[in-house]
């Protein structure tokens, strides 16, 4: 089977599950703590060396849960998704009481997938099996690479044995376990890559995220990079690699049904998939984005990212959120082809359209196709990026 094959494979599995606007309803929970800070990552998250009052913590996230149910009455929680910073570093007694705060206020599917993104140095393995005991059913492990140099490189306080280590305690513990890894890294070539993502594919993971390193503004590699200190794989480079990781992950079974996410059919991440459906979530924590249908009217909605301020925030009552927007019909319809085009399955043109207020132009989707960047799936009326659209998927979008 070829990697167009199996793409092809993913997406007519999913499709079954889309073009019904009930695509579930998530709950992300972040937890913005990290023991040491990668010179890579923007993600809102921080050191706090005088360590964090779970407890308080704890409290704080189910209050601020109880405060989100009340204005979402009546949703049904299909997934549940720890993310971070580094949500294993939470005491398993601290994601018990999250969890009891989310099925006290929301009803919560006896299936619902509940993941947590877990690093793998051994003292947060050894919490595996508790946080299974206390409802987590998927872990995602941040393994980024199997090779010491990089993995000292991006900063990581763990070696690739412990990695290793990491990913066999979760299996160990958990039905669902995937990992992540980062390519295209400094001098990365093709022969290494190959290695590297080989050996973790011998691992017989069901999902991996596996993802380009992205140099992020107000981060130290970014000063490195401007400075010509810190070169980063050309495009040309940078899609070999991309290519590559297609095909290996293709001939160990697992399709790309995302960018830079890739399943083994039917083990495709079900909270993430709502967001690229453009289903309806609540985010909770400092810095969580929500997207929340009110009055038919879609509403972004941002937490406060300090941890002390938003924790403040919601202690005195005020809600942890800083900034309730309405989204117009047009930015809903932009959202929903950004996300959309991400996956292998595409977007339901007549749902692009009820959600957006107009489909794209037969004209510009022609001129893709004829392009190679776009597929027209008319039977369906989806419209689904090309491996090589993927690669240019701004331009694709703005073209739409
Ligand atoms: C925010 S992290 C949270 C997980 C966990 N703290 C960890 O580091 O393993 C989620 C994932 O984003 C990816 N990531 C973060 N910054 C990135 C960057 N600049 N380039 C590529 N991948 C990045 C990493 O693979 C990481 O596992
Ligand atoms: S990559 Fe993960 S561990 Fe590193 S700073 Fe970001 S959130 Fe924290």
């Amino acid at each position: 089977m070829t990697a167009a094959d199996l793409q092809d494979a993913g997406a007519s599995l999913l499709r079954a599950g889309e073009g019904t606007p009930d695509v579930g309803f998530g709950v992300y929970i972040h937890w913005p703590f990290c023991k040491a800070k990668c010179p890579y990552c923007d993600f809102n998250s921080h050191v706090r060396h005088g360590g964090v009052d779970q407890e308080d913590f704890a409290a704080t996230l189910a209050a601020d849960i109880a405060t989100m149910a009340e204005r979402t009455p009546g949703r049904h929680v299909t997934s549940i998704f720890f993310g971070g910073g580094t949500p294993s570093l939470m005491a398993p007694a601290t994601v018990e009481t999250v969890l009891a705060a989310v099925s006290d206020g929301w009803s919560v599917a006896g299936d619902a997938e509940v993941t947590l993104e877990a690093n793998p140095t051994s003292v947060e393995a050894a919490n595996f099996i508790a946080y299974r005991a206390a409802g987590v059913n998927r872990v995602s492990v941040g393994v980024q690479s199997l090779d010491d140099r990089a993995l000292k490189f991006l900063g990581r306080q763990h070696t690739a044995a412990e990695a290793l280590e990491a990913v066999a305690a979760a299996r160990k513990a958990f039905e669902r376990v995937s990992f992540d890894l980062i390519y295209a890294r400094p001098g990365h070539t093709p022969e290494a890559w190959q290695d590297e993502l080989n050996r973790a594919l011998d691992l017989g993971p069901d999902h991996i995220s596996a993802y380009q390193l992205t140099i992020e503004p107000e981060t130290p590699f970014f000063e490195l990079h401007r400075r010509g200190a810190l070169v980063v794989p050309d495009d040309d480079r940078a899609a070999d690699l991309y290519g590559l990781t297609h095909d290996l992950c293709a001939a160990a079974g697992l399709a790309a049904y995302e960018v830079s996410n890739y399943a083994r059919p039917g083990s495709e991440s079900r909270h993430n998939l709502l967001y690229w459906r453009y289903g309806e979530y609540a985010g909770i924590g400092p810095g969580a984005h929500s997207r929340l249908v009110e009055g038919g009217v879609r509403v972004a909605i941002d937490a406060i990212r300090s941890p002390e301020m938003w924790r403040s925030a919601v202690a005195e009552g005020r809600g942890g959120h800083c900034n309730a927007r309405p989204l117009s019909r047009a930015e809903c319809g932009d959202e929903m082809l950004l996300m959309g085009l991400r996956l292998a399955e595409g977007v339901s043109l007549p749902r692009l359209e009820e959600t957006g207020g107009h489909a794209p132009a037969q004209i510009d989707i022609d001129a893709l196709v004829d392009l190679g960047l776009l597929r027209h799936d008319r039977a369906n009326a989806r419209i689904s990026a090309t491996s090589k659209g993927r690669l240019v998927l701004n331009s694709v979008i703005a073209a739409l």
